[in-house]
């Protein structure tokens, strides 16, 4: 059993700590926000995570797992810190490290002996070694040493997250890849017991340099946000040419080398994640005149295709949205989470609410972040019960985010429920023929037909 500390308890955190006071450990779990931590502490998320409470619950009661604000108290009796504070996109792009140097500085200020500290945040290559810097100045300025006179000793390790929202704890728990980045020893044979469930089942357990791992984030993530880019261009040229991008999608993925995961085209990826990973990566890569031209490109073509979800709408209410009322469903950047961070459903609310458009918005998890969000808009967005509440009387009906339980929508209520029957599924979950028999004019995502084709009216 080692003891955890786990600095900042938000969607990495509160997973991350309370798996691996699953694993055994004992587990400290830190956020400088006393709101979250008094929810945590009753055993009730902040966010919404399928699975996590009853792991959070579970580990409360066996005593494995404690929430608190007092950071010096946690560091103290800790062995190994995980690092998971947020590093959101700074205004020049990169990523914002001010709250992952507060965190390097607190352990620095507080370890009383040899501890391992891991960082999960994502964070641009070298930020490791800035760890490194900031927890050895606060050490020296109170003299590097315990109680006994000797010296504190740390080694800082990359250990990147790779879980998603929605499955957190499925992906803690059984990860595709462990990659642990240290020069040390030391380190990684503590690293070695902190996930030896996993080290000792068939997880594939990746040993390397702290910038390798930090490089091995990025990498990945810019990789998935290009390959959802490149279906959403594809998309978008099937829109043109009467070309479905469905079959297209099916096809591609059937071969073992391409994979269909990350196939599915929309209105432009969001999230915590790829927007901002890609972004910093970019700066990266011009900072260090390693131009990376695709991400470059995806980022570029991925807020190119936010606009254009909006546009295709306006296109069809005859060029202005001022006025008419819009139903969405979906406000969640994707289904099973309530994190509305650069969600295309937000972006494409605020573009056309700017222009006069008014809604009526429902998603099953994202309601209170979306209220705070969207609250400039006043009256032009009211919060539907519930899906048909949603779509009363509306010009439109858009389905952005696609929820389990909005796959079964009973569509000839929705031709009754709107104003217009004017119906866009951009995550293409329902067929144009079965939209089209409710009397629905329907606007798939890159799929041909009479509406959208070749020369059409609309796209
Ligand atoms: N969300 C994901 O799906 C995901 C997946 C993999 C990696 N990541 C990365 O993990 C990191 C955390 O992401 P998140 O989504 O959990 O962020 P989050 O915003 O949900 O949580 C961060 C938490 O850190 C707390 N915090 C900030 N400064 C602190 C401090 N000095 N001491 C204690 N707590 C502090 C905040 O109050 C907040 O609760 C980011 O770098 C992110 O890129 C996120």
């Amino acid at each position: 059993m080692v003891t955890i500390a786990v600095i900042g308890a938000g969607y990495v955190g509160s997973a991350s700590g309370a798996c691996l006071a699953d694993f055994g450990n004992h587990v400290i779990c830190v956020d400088t926000d006393a709101e979250k931590i008094a929810l945590l502490q009753k055993g009730i998320l902040p966010i919404y995570e399928p699975g996590l409470g009853a792991v959070v619950e579970r580990n409360i009661h066996s005593g494995r797992l404690v929430f608190t604000t007092d950071t010096a108290q946690a560091l103290i009796k800790s062995t190994v810190v995980f690092i998971t504070v947020g590093t959101p996109p700074s205004d020049d792009g990169g990523a914002d490290l001010s709250a992952l140097e507060a965190a390097a500085r607190s352990i620095g200020a507080f370890i009383e002996k040899y501890t391992v500290v891991v960082n999960k945040s994502t964070v641009p290559i070298g930020a490791g070694r800035m760890v490194e810097g900031w927890i050895r100045e606060e050490l020296a300025k109170r003299g590097s040493r315990d109680k006994a006179g000797k010296a504190i000793e740390f080694d800082v390790v990359s250990n990147p997250e790779f879980l998603r929202e929605g499955s957190a704890v499925y992906d803690f728990t059984h990860p595709d890849r462990v990659v642990v980045g240290t020069d040390s020893k030391r380190a990684r044979r503590v690293m070695k017991n902190v996930y030896r469930p996993l080290y000792l089942s068939e997880t594939s357990y990746i040993e390397t340099t702290l910038e390798s791992a930090e490089m091995i984030k990025y990498a990945s993530n810019a990789f998935l946000a290009v390959k959802i880019t490149f279906i959403n261009e594809i998309a978008n040229l099937c829109e043109k040419t009467g070309a479905s991008v469905q079959d297209v999608a099916l096809a591609m993925g059937r071969d073992n080398r391409i994979g269909a995961k990350f196939l599915h085209p929309g209105p432009g990826y969001g999230g915590s994640c790829f927007p901002k990973d890609t972004g910093a990566l970019a700066k990266t890569g011009r900072e260090h005149q390693a131009i990376q031209r695709i991400v470059e490109a995806a980022i570029g073509a991925n807020n190119e295709q936010k606009i254009r979800a909006a546009k295709k709408i306006e296109t069809v209410l005859n060029g202005s949205p001022a006025g008419k009322t819009l139903a969405v469903l979906g406000l969640a950047f994707k289904p099973n989470t309530s994190d509305i961070r650069e969600a295309p459903a937000i972006f494409i609310v605020e573009y056309l609410a700017a222009k006069g458009a008014k809604f009526r918005v429902y998603d099953p998890a994202a309601m209170k972040e979306a209220e705070k969000r969207l609250a400039p808009f006043g009256d032009s967005v009211y919060f539907a019960c519930d899906e048909y509440d949603a779509m009363e009387n509306a010009s439109a009906l858009l389905i952005i985010t696609e929820w389990n339980q909005f796959r079964n929508i009973d569509l000839f209520k929705v031709k009754e429920s709107l104003a217009q029957p004017y119906f866009f599924d951009f995550r293409n979950i329902y067929k144009r023929k079965e939209a089209e028999a409710a009397g629905l004019y329907y606007f798939g995502t890159g799929k041909p037909g009479r509406h959208d084709h070749a020369g059409g009216k609309f796209q």
